[in-house]
């Protein structure tokens, strides 16, 4: 199973809405960070106490593994472990790094085949981007924005674009997934305002789903420093947003995958 993640521009939350949905999953998880831009993660994860989270194996190692084979392990075997149910692989630090790499499609397969499911964060995505083949991939695209009016023009024109183009890599049919980053308070009220926007647009039959994840810095924060997800964290309002938003994931999901109920093993590196 692989849900990529993506927003426009304007930083609105991608990477962390990619540690929160796999935090929140109800199985283990990988996160693989392929954001053209460079990555964030292998700077700003630490293990519990502290520890600096290592920064490779990156994602520049699994697409370069990807060009021989793509075992259903592959992406596990580079993964390290994060909490006991999240392994992330971090991305290239800078965008000269992650720009060696000229065809994705090899990482594609491996991320799509993974045995443990595999939430991809792709950064600012558009047709242009050479990870539209991840993109295309996907069992379902996340597409990530703020409730600010230029935010949601944004998203809106973003997933009508998508929409087609990915569809036309796929030959099926695209699955777009639109997320708020908004407060508890607002966001039923910001999701009911981005249903009104996106009804009338053609985006609109590829959208299976929608939710809004908590704006909750302080809980980002302890995520973010190892704490584990099971916890106390799962009392915050980004965790609860988070798990209402995997579970209609995981409904929508359903129809194309058996999606566990339970986990418990760690994936990642030994
Ligand atoms: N749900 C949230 N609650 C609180 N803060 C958040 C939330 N989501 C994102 N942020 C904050 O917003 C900022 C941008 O988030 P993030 O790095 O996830 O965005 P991005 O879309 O991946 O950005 P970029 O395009 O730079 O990769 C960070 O400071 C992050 O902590
Ligand atoms: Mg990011």
């Amino acid at each position: 199973m692989l849900v990529a993640i993506c927003s426009d521009k304007g930083s609105p939350g991608a990477t962390t809405t990619a540690l929160v949905l796999a935090s929140a999953w109800s199985s283990p998880t990988i996160v693989v960070e392929v954001d053209q831009a460079g990555g964030d993660l292998g700077v700003r994860l630490r293990h519990g106490r502290g520890t600096p989270f290592p920064e490779a194996p990156t994602v520049l190692t699994v697409a370069t593994a990807a060009r021989t084979s793509s075992p259903p392990d592959l992406v596990g075997r580079y993964a390290q472990v994060f909490t006991k149910s999240v392994s992330v692989v971090p991305g290239a630090l800078l965008a000269e790094q992650v720009g060696g790499i000229a065809d994705w499609a090899p990482l594609a397969d491996a991320l799509a085949v993974s045995e443990v499911p595999v939430f991809a964060d792709l950064g600012q995505l558009h047709a242009g981007s050479r990870l539209l083949p991840i993109a295309a991939r996907a069992d379902v695209v996340v597409v990530v924005g703020r409730p600010d009016p230029g935010s949601v023009i944004r998203l809106r024109e973003r997933l009508s674009r998508l929409a087609p183009d990915l569809g036309a890599l796929r030959g099926n049919s695209s699955r777009l997934f639109p997320i708020l980053v908004t407060s508890t308070r607002h966001g039923p009220g910001d999701m009911a305002d981005l249903q009104a926007v996106l009804a009338p647009t053609p985006s609109k039959p590829f959208l299976v789903g929608s939710g809004f994840l908590a704006l909750d810095p302080a809980a980002v924060r302890r995520l973010e420093s190892g704490e584990e997800p099971t916890g106390r964290l799962t009392r915050t309002a980004l965790m609860r947003s988070g798990r209402t938003v995997a579970q209609e994931l995981a409904r929508v999901l359903d129809s194309t995958h058996r999606v566990p109920t339970s986990g418990a093993a760690t994936v990642g590196a030994p």
